[in-house]
């Protein structure tokens, strides 16, 4: 199965992490989401979308992608993301799945983790997240994709 994953990642490369295992995991294609050539994607059948969580919502390079894609007809997609917090990343999936629907994707999974934060404390939260554990359940992750 040919596979591509796209992400946004510009806070600490949170995401990137993410994206660069289960590309790895799954022998795919790794492209950052303003260097996509918009018609080459018939070529895939299956897409990984990623992002951070920015103000509640995947980041809008990925939705502007989307919206200038043709209509998908039932290609398989799977999302994941990075986040300051669960509760933001849960909505924030929930709308970007819509979106991805809406253009014909069945969405065949999704994988979600912490991710180091400081937009609200200098400190920071997720130190050091993601982490090794992370890095194991999203490498998990994608060798589950492949059954489905
Ligand atoms: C401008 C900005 C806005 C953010 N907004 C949220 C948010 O609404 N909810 C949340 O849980 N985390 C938020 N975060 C934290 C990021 O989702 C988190 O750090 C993520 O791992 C960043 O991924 P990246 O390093 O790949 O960019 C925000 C971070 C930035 C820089």
């Amino acid at each position: 199965m040919k596979t591509l994953v796209i992400y946004h990642s510009e806070h600490h490369g949170n995401t990137e992490k993410i994206a660069k295992t289960i590309s790895t995991a799954l022998n795919t294609e790794l492209l950052r989401s303003q260097n996509i050539d918009i018609d080459n994607i018939h070529e895939y059948d299956l897409i990984g979308f990623g992002s951070g969580i920015y103000y509640g919502k995947f980041h809008q390079d990925v939705y502007s992608f989307v919206d200038k894609l043709p209509e998908q007809g039932e290609k398989k997609s799977f999302i994941f993301s990075t986040t300051g917090s669960k509760a933001y990343s849960d909505r924030a999936h929930d709308s970007f799945k819509l979106k991805l629907k809406e253009k014909g994707f069945k969405v065949i999974g999704e994988f979600s983790c912490p991710g180091f934060d400081t937009a609200l404390s200098s400190e920071g939260i997720n130190k050091g997240r993601p982490n090794a554990d992370d890095l194991k359940a999203a490498e998990q992750f994608a060798k589950n994709l492949r059954n489905k």
